[in-house]
């Protein structure tokens, strides 16, 4: 089986990622792409890895209207990735569309696609005084997570927090994918929303996403290693 975090290449060049991975000997492990090393590397990058054997996280976002994040969700599909995402905030009929574009432009099977809840860099204090959303930060995010499995998406990125809730509200098959993930010794970073694995672990996160406490570590393996002890044995 496959393990069940993704690792996070927020890296700037394709260069970067194949020292990293080759250094520390991450041939093979689920791996997260997002905006700063696709908008330089692209499908390149992509088809490296999958060469590689990694399965992949495509973590771009997408916030758009509907017919734009439909036809780019169409050239996502071609890429054969495993998972890919938008903003829930988006809507119901962004998300419809998004489906439809995957469905149609991919060529083996069909991607995953989640939903971004609320960010992890977010706290209610930015959801009630600049984005003026006045419920409370786990009723926000419960909302979204049905609008996003009632508009027909395979699960959402949330906190480990929220995941409780969330499986509540729309089942326990409902994919929840949890970054902001630290080990007890590493920094927060801009994170707000932080968890350990062994919590998220029990908090019932399905997949978790975990970058610096690994990527910036002295040594990554290492802490590669603390992160599936913690959920071994959580
Ligand atoms: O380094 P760190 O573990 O904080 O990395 C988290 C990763 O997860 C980053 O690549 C970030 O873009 C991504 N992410 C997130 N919050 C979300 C969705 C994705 O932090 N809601």
């Amino acid at each position: 089986m496959n393990k069940p975090f993704y690792l996070a290449l927020d890296f700037r060049t394709a260069d970067d990622v194949k020292t990293f991975i080759s250094a520390n000997d991450f041939y093979g492990v689920p791996v997260k792409v997002g905006m700063e090393l696709f908008y330089r590397e692209g499908r390149p990058m992509i088809d490296w890895l999958k060469q590689h054997d990694h399965p992949i996280f495509l973590d771009l976002k997408l916030h758009d209207i509907p017919t734009t994040v439909e036809k780019a969700m169409y050239n996502l599909g071609s890429l054969g990735v495993d998972i890919v995402n938008v903003h829930a905030s988006g809507g119901s009929e962004m998300i419809i569309a998004a489906k439809r574009g995957l469905e149609a432009g991919s060529v083996n099977k069909v991607p995953k696609l989640i939903a971004v809840t609320i960010l992890t860099s977010m706290d209610e204090n930015v959801l009630h005084k600049e984005l003026n959303i006045q419920q409370p930060l786990n009723v926000a995010v419960e909302r979204l997570a049905l609008l996003t499995k009632e508009s027909g998406a395979d699960g959402v990125v949330c906190s480990a927090h929220e995941v409780e809730r969330i499986k509540k509200v729309c089942g326990n098959s409902f994919l929840t994918v949890t970054p902001g993930i630290r080990l007890s010794d590493s920094s927060q970073n801009d994170q707000k929303r932080v968890a350990t694995p062994t919590l998220a672990k029990q908090k019932g996160a399905d997949l978790l996403v975990i970058g610096r406490s690994v990527t910036q570590a002295t040594n990554p393996q290492k802490n590669y290693q603390r992160v599936m002890e913690e959920w071994n044995h959580a």
